[in-house]
Formats: C-alpha cells, sequence, structure tokens
C-alpha cells in the first residue's frame, strides 16, 4: 500500500501530511528534504518510546541526520507548565540552534507540547508532528494548535503554529489499546458529521473494520479526515470562521471532562462521542434536525462502544448548572454567548450563537433528570 499525501495549502508556511504504513522506518527520507540543519531532536513519551523510538532513531541516522531526544510521561497531565520548562530547558541545555528541528512522536499530547516549545524556543524551531494516535493522526497533528493546559482549564496557553511536515504512519496504531482507538474514532466520525454525509455511510459500513486493524479502512479514513481538515484550515487558520465548525460535539465534549475532572473515567474522544450525541439532539430539541438523523448518529457511536449521551460514570451526579458554567468558560464563548456547532442533517453542521439561553437550561435540566431516572 502506498502513502496518501494531503496538502495544508497555507502559503509559505504550506506542508504535507502523508499518511499511510511504515513511515516510521522511512523517518529520515521524509524528513530530509524539509529539514534545515541534518539535526533533530525527537521528543516522544514513555509509552510511546518502547515501541517506536528505536526505530525512528535508526531510520534517522540511515539519512545521515544527528538526532537528540527527550522522554516525557505519558498522560496528560504531561502537558503542563512544569513540562514545557522542562523541555526547553534540555534543549538549551543541548544547545540547539534555530534550524534544529523538533520532532514530535506520539500522541496528543507529546504532539501539543512540543508544537508549543518549538513555536516559543528561541522564537520559533521548526517541529515535525509524527502522530501515533488515531486522534492524533486524524485532529491535533494538522492544523498547529500547540499548548498546554493550566490549572483554569484545557489549551488554554498556546500558539498557533505550523509543523512542516506530518508523518501518520498508519501502522503504529495496532499498539494502541482498543479503548484509545475507540476514542480517536469519535473524531472520525466528526467529519462525516460536519459536512460529509457520504463519509458518515462510508463509516457505518467500515467503521467496525477500522477498528479492528484494517489497513486499507484505516489508511482510507485517516486520509479522508485530513483532507477535511486540511481544506477548513486552509480557509480559516485562525478559527475566526468555518474551523470552529471542527468544534462539532466539543462544546457539550469538554463541559462533561471538566465535570468528570479529566481522569481515566473519560477519555476526551470518550466525551467528544458524547458530545457530538448531544449536539444532534440539541438540534433536534430545538427542532432544526430530524429525529432519525439524531437517532442515526446515535445508533452508529453506540454500535462502536462509544456513549452518545451522558456517559454513566462512578461517582458523578451530572447537574445542569454546572454543565451550563463548564459551558460558559469555554474559549469559544464570545462578547458572553456561547457558539454551538449544531446540525441540520449529518452532514450539515452549521455554527449558531443565538441558542436562547432559557432551552439550553431546559435541554440540560431534561438531560440531567433523565440520567438520573
Ligand atoms: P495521548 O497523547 O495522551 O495518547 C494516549 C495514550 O496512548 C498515551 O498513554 C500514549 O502514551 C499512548 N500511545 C500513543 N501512541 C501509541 C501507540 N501507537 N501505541 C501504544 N500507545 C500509544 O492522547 P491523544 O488522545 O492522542 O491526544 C489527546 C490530546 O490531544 C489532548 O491533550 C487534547 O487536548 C489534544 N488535542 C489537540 C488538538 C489540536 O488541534 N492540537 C485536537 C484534538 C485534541
Ligand atoms: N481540533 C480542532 C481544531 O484543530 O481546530
Amino acid at each position: 500500500m502506498s502513502e496518501r499525501i494531503v496538502r495544508v495549502g497555507l502559503g509559505e508556511r504550506a506542508y504535507d501530511v502523508v499518511v499511510g504504513p511504515g513511515l516510521i522506518g522511512r523517518l529520515g527520507e521524509w524528513a530530509a528534504p524539509v529539514l534545515a540543519q541534518k539535526r533533530v531532536f525527537v521528543i516522544t513519551d514513555a509509552q510511546v518510546a518502547r515501541h517506536y523510538l528505536d526505530p525512528a532513531l535508526a531510520a534517522l541516522a540511515k539519512a545521515g541526520i544527528a538526532a537528540q531526544h527527550h522522554v516525557v510521561p505519558a498522560g496528560e497531565a504531561t502537558k503542563d507548565f512544569a513540562h514545557l520548562e522542562a523541555l526547553l530547558d534540555v534543549l538549551l541545555a543541548a544547545g540547539v540552534e534555530r534550524r534544529t528541528t523538533l520532532v514530535a512522536l506520539g500522541g496528543g499530547v507529546v504532539g501539543d507540547l512540543v508544537g508549543f516549545a518549538a513555536a516559543i524556543g528561541l522564537r520559533g524551531l521548526p517541529f515535525l508532528q509524527v502522530p501515533t494516535t488515531l486522534l492524533a493522526q486524524v485532529d491535533s497533528s494538522v492544523g498547529g494548535k500547540t499548548g498546554i493546559n493550566t490549572k483554569r482549564g484545557k489549551n488554554l496557553v498556546g500558539a498557533f503554529y505550523q509543523p512542516r511536515l506530518v508523518l501518520a504512519d498508519t501502522d503504529t496504531l495496532a499498539t494502541l489499546s482498543m479503548r484509545e482507538r475507540r476514542a480517536g474514532y469519535a473524531e472520525v466520525v466528526k467529519y462525516g458529521l460536519i459536512d460529509d454525509a457520504p463519509f458518515f455511510a462510508w463509516l457505518e459500513t467500515n467503521g467496525p473494520k477500522l477498528l479492528e486493524g484494517d489497513g486499507a479502512a484505516t489508511q482510507e479514513a485517516v486520509a479522508r479526515c485530513v483532507a477535511a481538515k486540511a481544506r477548513i484550515v486552509a480557509l480559516d487558520e485562525r478559527e475566526s470562521g468555518p474551523r470552529a465548525l471542527l468544534n462539532l460535539g466539543h462544546t457539550f465534549g469538554h463541559a462533561l471532562e471538566a465535570e468528570a475532572g479529566y481522569d481515566d473515567r473519560l477519555r476526551h474522544g470518550e466525551a467528544v462521542a458524547a458530545g457530538l450525541g448531544l449536539a444532534f439532539a440539541l438540534s433536534e430539541s430545538l427542532g432544526l434536525c430530524p429525529a432519525d438523523q439524531r437517532r442515526r448518529v446515535e445508533a452508529h457511536l453506540q454500535r462502536i462502544g462509544l456513549p452518545s449521551d451522558l456517559p454513566a460514570l462512578q461517582g458523578i451526579v451530572w447537574n445542569a448548572q454546572r454543565l451550563l458554567a463548564h459551558m460558559a468558560r469555554d474559549k469559544k464563548v464570545a462578547d458572553g454567548r456561547m457558539t454551538f456547532v449544531l446540525a441540520r442533517a449529518i452532514g450539515q453542521a452549521f455554527l449558531a450563537s443565538d441558542v436562547p439561553a432559557e432551552r439550553l437550561q431546559g435541554f440540560l435540566a431534561d438531560l440531567c433528570e433523565r440520567a438520573r431516572s
């Protein structure tokens, strides 16, 4: 199977996203043409390092590229000021120069942290993304959102900073747990729901195959998602308009994650899946979307083993006021108004900042009441 290449058309900051099997084994060959200096610094997490650090370093050496490396702990907690500072210190102590390229080898945590370190280290170092989770391959590695979490919330400090190249080696998904694969799949479904109903229909047939590791289905899905994201990012790099559509399911999802305390009971993708179902349910309750469309979305998420509604989590009693308070802290709030991504049907998402407060409150109150009974 040969690789697929998607171009992210951002003028002088344009870059390729390469999708296919066996790419880490050819990392040096792919990286060489975009390096300003034959020197890179690979940053990965401890779990990814076990599987892919040695093959990545060997592939770089084969292409005559000098490589140093640094391993951070696996997990969301690594995306914070302390780990950012430690990483920058390692890089500066190693004497990285402005032309030294950072390589982010891992999931969205490593990609976001390293991308942000690249954005601010020496006022800008080139960097490459080598995403190894389904979520990172279809979403976080593409589009240049980088950043860390603070005690005030997720992803609140960061920068738009584009990589020079993204290498999505689909073979790496084989070592990902089924739970992580499913969580990433929520972001895959999202693209079908935003503006590609045929892709959603394709997923209804091929989604289970993808999760079981079918190579052709995986490459097709990842390439299609990346092409959709590249299209939207090229239109609106800094999210002043249509890029916000990529947040379908995320306003609800972030509120659920915040309420659950960002712990292992609810992965980001699981919260997004619930958020997708809830975005369709809210659209239906506002009379914007037919019930059969909401039912089809829920049925697909459930078949995949993802939540499509408020998830039942041990120790959590869902409360409408608390969910609302989390939503009100979302980065997308403008002039005190929340922006929702709603849908008229599968593949017909749109932005709405005029959802009446009392309708939203009523929707959330009913939802939480149903979850309790
Ligand atoms: P992650 O990076 O924490 O990876 C999940 C787990 O899988 C980790 O334990 C990791 O060590 C492990 N792992 C990674 N690749 C593996 C592999 N191939 N085999 C075995 N284990 C592997 O989580 P994620 O879901 O990839 O990313 C979530 C992060 O992405 C969040 O911080 C979220 O905010 C961010 N995000 C960013 C954007 C963006 O546009 N920048 C978009 C969506 C999400
Ligand atoms: N993950 C949403 C975005 O990149 O805009």
